[in-house]
């Protein structure tokens, strides 16, 4: 061990479990990549200003829970904490917009950065897919990107996840939501702390998570009672069409997500087996989030999945992803001359596009054939001096222990036919 530790928050992904992340990170980008999102990435911080414009200046996520600082120059910058106003900025930046071709389907993978409370599922540093579709006000975007998360977690084996569905309406009709929801809430016996924020965002008290408070919300006025008829036809249609793809979603009036951006469409995908931490992905559409941080009008809609706890989900489902063994073929020289021929070799393997690893080191047998063992690989090259006079090496099969001698200008071709 050094002295030093990954930060608090924080953890390193290594190697066996880290190929499971690469894993997930893949499904989730497949079904994007398949459906004509384009890869964007954007720097890992910001002007503090694009966040606190855009998530909101009264979220938790920009008062309590941002990296900001200010750079020996004099920028005020902020490590990212999500992705949705960067991605956004970058097409603005680029215009993207103006190209006539919309909507902009963009989708990005990445680390993204919380000053939280660490616990399990809940990490200062964590890692995001996500897809942002902007430009195009089109409730069959909306059911697309519904469908194609819904789609990924079911690629990796999920299948205890839920998805909540709200709208929480646009500018016609939520501020009345919004005025009834505060009558209600400042007639409530509700702590200080929670009487302000019902003055500042009331619709993040409906997320208080004690149960006193959620009692007293029973009878609070909900925000489908209040949608005005475009928003109501919109979600209706955005309804049917997941109701026509198959895909099961629950709806939850008390839906409301940490970000301010937030119109119509919301969605969260939660996971019965994570405990407090359940939300393993969200979005929805933020119709006036380009406007808010200096752009045209812009309607658009996305979300984020987050990696760390769809790995956590898998693991609660008991999960275990068939990933292809890294390496194929495990290659032992014994002694200098054989080492320099099968690093030869070894080169040509790799060349041929076989996962080939070596034995470093001048090990003895026994040690390189540990190696061999724990690296999973199929075949193993084992060479010493008689082998090279004869002009062979001996090829092991590691499942059925069969051994053999092949000609050292066959051993490309031999391991092609073997491995298929
Ligand atoms: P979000 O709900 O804040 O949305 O984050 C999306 C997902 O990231 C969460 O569901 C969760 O899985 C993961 N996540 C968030 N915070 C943490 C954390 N501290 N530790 C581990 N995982 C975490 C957004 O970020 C929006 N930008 C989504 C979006 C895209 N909306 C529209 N477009």
């Amino acid at each position: 061990m050094s002295t030093f530790q990954a930060p608090k928050g924080t953890y390193d992904l290594l190697p066996p479990s880290s190929a499971t992340y690469l894993a997930v990170r893949e499904a989730i980008a497949a079904p994007l990549r398949n459906s004509g999102y384009g890869y964007v990435e954007t720097p890992g911080f910001e002007n503090v200003e694009l966040f606190a414009r855009g998530v909101g200046e009264s979220t938790d996520i920009v008062t309590k829970e941002m990296y900001a600082f200010e750079t020996k120059g004099g920028d005020k910058l902020a490590l990212r904490p999500e992705g949705t106003a960067s991605v956004l900025r970058a097409a603005l930046e680029a215009n993207l917009h103006k190209a006539g071709n919309l909507p902009v389907k963009l989708w990005y993978s990445g680390s993204y950065y919380r000053y939280e409370r660490p616990q399990k599922g809940r990490y200062r540093h964590f890692s995001q897919v996500g897809a942002e579709a902007i430009g195009a006000e089109d409730p069959a975007l909306d059911a697309e990107l519904i469908i194609l998360a819904d789609q990924a977690y079911r690629s990796l084996g999920l299948r205890n996840f839920r998805i909540l569905l709200n709208s929480l309406g646009d500018k016609e009709c939520r501020p009345v939501y919004r005025a009834a929801l505060q009558d209600f809430l400042r007639s409530l016996d509700l702590d200080e702390e929670t009487l302000r924020r019902a003055e500042i965002n009331p619709l993040r008290v409906l997320d208080d998570k004690r149960a006193d408070v959620q009692k007293q919300l029973a009878d609070a006025p909900l925000m489908p009672d209040y949608l005005c008829e475009a928003c109501k036809a919109y979600h209706k249609e955005v309804r049917e069409l997941l109701d026509a793809a198959g895909v099961v979603y629950e709806d939850d009036a008390k839906l409301v997500r940490g970000l301010d951006y937030y119109t119509r469409t919301t969605f969260e995908f939660v996971h019965d087996g994570l405990g407090s931490q359940s939300a393993v992905g969200g979005g929805g559409r933020y119709d006036g989030l380009s406007e808010m941080i200096g752009g045209p009008s812009l309607p658009s809609v996305g979300w984020a999945l987050g990696v760390d706890r769809t790995v956590l989900a898998l693991e609660a489902e008991g999960v275990d992803l068939q990933l292809p063994a890294t390496t194929s073929v495990f290659a032992v020289p014994l002694g200098e001359e054989a080492r320099r021929v099968l690093f030869g070799k070894v080169t040509e393997l790799r060349k041929a596009g076989i996962a080939t690893d070596f034995s470093f080191g001048g090990k003895g047998l026994k040690g390189a054939m540990k190696n061999a063992n724990r690296s999973g690989a199929r075949f193993t090259l084992v060479a010493g001096e008689r082998d090279l006079a004869e002009g062979v090496v001996q090829l092991k099969d590691m499942e059925s222990g069969e051994q053999g001698p092949v000609a050292l200008d066959a051993i490309v071709s031999t391991l092609q036919a073997k491995l298929g």
